[in-house]
């Protein structure tokens, strides 16, 4: 495969392959090899239409590790403000010569319509689009629920039982996540209130419940979602509190979990409003090194994706320096 534009798009053993990468990877900088010159020559453009913590900086981190040479660029700043077009602005990065594109964009489908384009000729990778996905974030997380779920190196998530609660409407880590998590076997829970589960729900492979109470003790890693206020029309702004108590995760509702359940969050957190300090703070919540993982996730797939035939075929890492 070219590109990661969707999670739907991974086989089961594309998605063990880069989640048992990942894990090689990581150990790898467990035992001090911060650097590998899998991708020194290679240039990699991590080109971000819309607002970014967590992804663009540990896209940087998984680049700059595996020697590419990174430009960042982002939209603020630059002349999509006086107009440009994504044809034109992916014209300009692929004129200086871009082998790997990541992308974030408010549109669902921008990395697909890049993909599909003779604008690049190199990898496409989707750093989250609009509603529709974000690939790297369900392997991250689904590389984090592995290392806790399966302490028996089972490889993939088969029968685990993950619910995922909050704005699924408007969510493309549950997008992701559910392509993903099935693929790789686990049983999906969806939660939310009526208005942001979205319409055609029934046609999804997840079961659906509005009783957050009723799924805890069923359940082996719990996702919280954040609100999405910027993608709704205010009059749909569910009130904090009310939101909150039914939906919200906190230290009762935290206690209702099996024992060995995590708690899980992508970031960025509403503290208050869909998760409480008490929660977010705990040893439970892997929100903190759900992020550590995103960059073994991310060298995975970049060097997979424009390095990787080493990787692929089971042979030794690339040589370290
Ligand atoms: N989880 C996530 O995508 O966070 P950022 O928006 O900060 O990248």
């Amino acid at each position: 495969k070219r590109h990661l534009v969707s999670a739907a798009d991974l086989t089961r053993d594309d998605a063990l392959l880069i989640l048992d990468t990942a894990e090689e990877l990581a150990q790898l900088s467990g035992r001090a090899v911060k650097k590998l010159p899998t991708l020194r020559g290679r240039t990699v453009v991590n080109l971000f239409f819309e607002d970014s913590t967590r992804t663009k900086t540990s896209f940087e981190v998984a680049e700059k590790r595996l020697s590419a040479d990174v430009i960042n660029f982002s939209a603020k700043g630059s002349s999509v403000s006086k107009g440009e077009s994504l044809k034109d602005t992916a014209l300009t990065l692929q004129a200086m010569g871009a082998d790997a594109v990541v992308i974030r964009h408010h549109a669902s489908g921008a990395p697909a319509r890049l993909a599909q384009s003779d604008w690049l000729r190199g990898s496409v990778i989707n750093a989250g689009d609009g509603t529709h996905e974000h690939p790297t974030q369900a392997l991250l997380d689904a590389f984090t629920m592995r290392r806790h779920l399966n302490p028996g190196n089972g490889r993939d998530l088969a029968g685990r039982r993950i619910t995922i609660v909050g704005d699924v409407l408007h969510s493309r880590v549950a997008r992701s996540n559910v392509h993903l998590l099935t693929t790789l076997g686990a049983e999906v829970t969806f939660v939310a209130p009526p208005t942001l589960m979205p319409i055609g729900i029934e046609n999804w492979p997840c079961q659906v419940s509005y009783d957050l109470d009723a799924v805890l003790p069923k359940t082996d890693a719990l996702m919280m979602l954040r609100v999405q206020r910027e993608r709704m029309n205010a009059a749909f702004f569910p009130t904090e509190r009310e939101y909150s108590r039914r939906y919200g995760m906190d230290g009762i509702r935290m206690a209702q979990l099996p024992e060995h359940a995590i708690v899980m969050h992508p970031g960025p957190m509403v503290r208050g409003m869909e998760i409480t300090a008490e929660v977010a703070d705990s040893p439970r919540c892997t929100v903190v090194e759900q992020v550590a993982n995103g960059v073994s996730v991310r060298m995975a797939v970049l060097y997979l994706l424009l390095g990787g035939a080493v990787f692929a075929d089971n042979a030794e890492p690339a040589r370290t320096e």
